[in-house]
């Protein structure tokens, strides 16, 4: 099994760049299928989840090619409806396949993404905005088989602003006849830069960012070229890691304005940052006070930061409150920070961390992605050699991390 060895100790310094947004660059491969034009995305990840979706479209009729950060993609007809199983079940997110196969199609068959280590997430809201639109949808076998003989436009309120839910309608309404009203909408930054890229491709979406998306349906779209916005998550992983090991970096490709809750809950924990021309400087000298966070939909502190924040919080001066509202299992990186010494408490949906010198080296094990950006933070400042395994969670959502690190001095080793 391939690990990342990991000798803590050395602060961050130098330039790293961030890569475009995984969660964004995901759902918009997957609009890509609305068009029968060639598409063209620039700044899309080479990571596993990114390879896994181009292969998922692939199956459906689209060619796919990657030239370094761009992806060529052409869908001239979809000839298939089935999401293959097995890649659905790899990754859920193929479920955002659904809304721009039905708008196309009519029809799509795919399996019910399973759950994973963070939690069961389900997918009923998807099938409730689907079925607002007159989609008809039944299990079969495991699959589910959602057709429509032409989708017409709705107003839809969200029990709660789910992201791949508000994306999945965002993208069936895109070619439904007449207008949709999402209310109770998902506003991340990921959701604008889908709305962007189908308005790229002719469509008419506004109000995305807001909690209220307003959708004319189109009956066809032209090609475009689409540049990727970054990934907020990415910089803020690096951002705690600098701060974490007392380091001075300048993080390139990053738009401050997403980060906005990371930022405030850093400057409170007493870390100076400066906004640049192109990007954000970080000097991480000192002791941190400890604070407390609480998970929520944008624009609060967004949960997939919820792990490295912790990791960055056990060597703060004091004891901080860490509260997950939106997966109901992601605390699997708290036995991992146990191992190497970390103080934390877990009460319900709340995590007490107790803020100590220094972490000691350990062997642990990635469980999640974020998880693993936890694990890796940990390590950097960690006394002595730590091994990480499962770092193929970490691939799926962080693009070239021990290249990336190295330039910044780590000491890090991929072991295949
Ligand atoms: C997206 O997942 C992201 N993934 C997640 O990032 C992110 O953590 C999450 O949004 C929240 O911001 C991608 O964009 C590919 P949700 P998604 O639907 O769309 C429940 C990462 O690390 N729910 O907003 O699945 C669900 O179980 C990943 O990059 C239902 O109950 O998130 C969860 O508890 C992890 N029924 C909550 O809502 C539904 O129909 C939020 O889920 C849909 C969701």
């Amino acid at each position: 099994m391939s690990m990342l060895t990991i000798t803590g100790g050395k602060p961050l310094e130098g330039t790293i760049i961030v890569s475009g947004a995984k969660n964004a660059v995901l759902p918009i491969i997957a609009a890509s299928l609305l068009c029968g034009e060639p598409i063209q995305l620039e700044d899309a990840p080479d990571l596993l989840d990114v390879n896994v979706m181009s292969k998922v479209i692939s199956a459906l009729g689209a060619t796919v090619e990657r030239d370094g950060s761009t992806l060529k993609i052409h869908t001239r007809e979809i000839d298939c409806i089935e999401a293959p199983y097995d890649l659905v079940t790899q990754m859920r997110a193929s479920i955002v396949t659904m809304g721009p196969l039905l708008a196309r199609r009519g029809h799509v068959r795919i399996s019910h993404p399973g759950g994973c280590a963070i939690g069961s997430r389900p997918i009923n809201w998807h099938l409730k905005g689907l079925e607002a639109l007159g989609a008809e949808i039944k299990m079969d076998h495991g699959f589910l088989d959602v057709s429509s003989k032409g989708l017409k436009g709705a107003r839809i309120y969200m029990d709660y602003p789910s992201v791949g839910a508000t994306e999945n309608i965002m993208m069936a309404a895109a070619m439904a006849k007449g207008t949709t009203l999402i209310e109770n909408a998902a506003q991340e930054p990921e959701i604008v830069d889908l709305a962007t890229f189908i308005n790229e491709m002719g469509g008419k979406v506004r109000g995305a960012g807001t909690s209220i998306i307003h959708i004319e349906g189109v009956r066809e779209f032209h090609g475009t070229t689409h540049t990727v916005i970054p990934d907020r998550i990415e910089a803020g992983s690096y951002l705690l890691m600098v701060a974490a090991t007392g380091g001075d970096v300048l993080v390139q490709n990053v738009i401050a304005d997403h980060l906005k809750p990371l930022i405030a809950k850093m400057e409170e924990a007493g870390i100076r940052m400066m906004e640049e021309d192109d990007g954000i400087r970080i000097s991480g000298k000192g002791v941190y006070n400890a604070v407390d966070i609480k998970t929520q939909v944008h624009p609060g502190f967004p949960t997939d930061l919820q792990a490295p924040f912790m990791a960055f919080l056990t060597r703060s001066n004091g004891t901080g409150l860490i509260t997950e509202t939106v997966f109901e299992n992601r605390f699997m990186h708290v036995d991992e920070l146990k191992r190497m010494g970390a103080d934390i408490k877990i009460e319900g949906r709340s995590a007490i961390v107790q803020g100590i010198q220094r972490l000691n080296a350990a062997p642990v094990t990635a469980t999640d992605l974020r998880a693993g950006a936890a694990l890796i933070l940990a390590a950097l400042t960690a006394e002595g050699t730590t091994c990480i395994r499962g770092i193929h969670h970490i691939d799926r959502g962080y693009e070239q991390v021990e290249k990336k690190l190295s330039q910044l001095g780590a000491n890090i080793i991929r072991d295949e």
